[in-house]
């Protein structure tokens, strides 16, 4: 990755030569790479909307779908398949084949998309996609990636040892937390520092299934994220190749944005405050949407 500003050793003192001190408004490339070992969970609705929110704030966010098998992107944001990572991985990858081949979202300003296609069952070595990746991070400031559910899939592999934060998705279903811990303890095997692994709860029923709190108990990590669960919302979505977040702009207590906010390192834009009757009628639901 190249940063536009040398960077001095450490532990020597500065000296007249050196390049000047980089900017308080320098910003660190963000790999995101959202992640579960289940299938159905939510991880390609969660990038698409993280990358969505993340636009929202002004920081033009890549889409990169590493599912190769099951990929999704395209549909999420309105783009047909072909084109993408199988045009670009049939010429050299490079910073700028990266940026020819990632195609603007329609319906979601600020986020370009490297779409997969299901036709081409592509695969890549290890090689190949730690140079996908570093070439993404090259082209983009930040980058959102939708991975594969097996942690030994190259791309997936990849991705998750790059990543600034790993989101790990799951749902109220037992299978979705059990097999999560499991990757959990695979990820550390791996080498992946378990303090940037950030835990998203999808698809949330107040009421239903396994509890946040027992969720975040047995996995040892705090909810950044609950995201309700909204069938018929995101069904459209999806039809409608617009990410489901965007509808939320502007309204209070928008889980994408707070997740967005908690990527970049932000505050959550500030909800307003309620009256009595609202709080009163809202206290139901304060758990589904009050973390941060
Ligand atoms: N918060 C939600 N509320 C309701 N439905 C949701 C929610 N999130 C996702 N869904 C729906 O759940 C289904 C699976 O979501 P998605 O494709 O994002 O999961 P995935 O983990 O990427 O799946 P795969 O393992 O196949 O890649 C989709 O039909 C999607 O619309
Ligand atoms: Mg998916």
């Amino acid at each position: 990755m190249s940063l536009s500003v040398p960077r001095p050793a450490f532990g020597r003192a500065a000296s007249p030569s050196d390049p000047p001190p980089v900017a308080p408004s320098f910003r660190p490339r963000l790999l995101c790479a959202v992640w579960g070992p289940k299938g159905g969970v939510g991880k390609s609705t969660v990038a698409a909307n993280l990358a969505a929110a993340i636009a929202r704030t002004g920081r033009p966010v890549l889409a990169l779908d590493l599912d190769l098998r099951a990929p999704a992107l395209g549909v999420h944001f309105g783009l047909a398949s072909p084109g993408g990572l199988a045009t670009l991985l049939g010429e050299a990858v490079t910073t700028d084949t990266v940026r020819h081949h990632a195609r603007p979202a329609p319906g979601a300003p600020g986020v370009h998309v490297l779409t997969a296609s299901p036709s081409d069952l592509l695969s890549l070595g290890a090689e190949e996609a730690d140079r996908l990746i570093a070439a993404c991070l090259d082209a983009w400031d930040v980058v959102v990636a939708d991975c594969a559910s097996p942690i030994d899939e190259a791309t997936t592999f990849a991705a998750l040892r790059a990543a600034t934060l790993v989101y790990l998705v799951v749902d109220q279903d037992r299978v979705a937390v059990e097999t999560a811990w499991e990757a959990l303890r695979l990820a550390a095997d791996a080498g992946i520092p378990r303090d940037r692994v950030r835990l998203v709860v999808n698809r949330y029923l107040p009421g239903y299934g396994i509890p946040v709190s027992a969720i975040e108990q047995y996995l040892g990590l705090r909810a950044r994220a609950v995201i309700p669960a909204q069938p018929l919302a995101y069904l459209r979505a999806v039809q409608e190749g617009k990410p489901c977040g965007l509808s939320l702009n502007g309204k209070p207590d928008n889980p994408w944005a707070r997740l967005a906010a908690d990527a970049l390192g932000t505050e959550a834009p500030a909800a307003p405050r309620h009256g009595f009757l609202t709080r009163l009628f809202r206290r139901r639901t304060r758990e589904v949407v009050g973390r941060g």
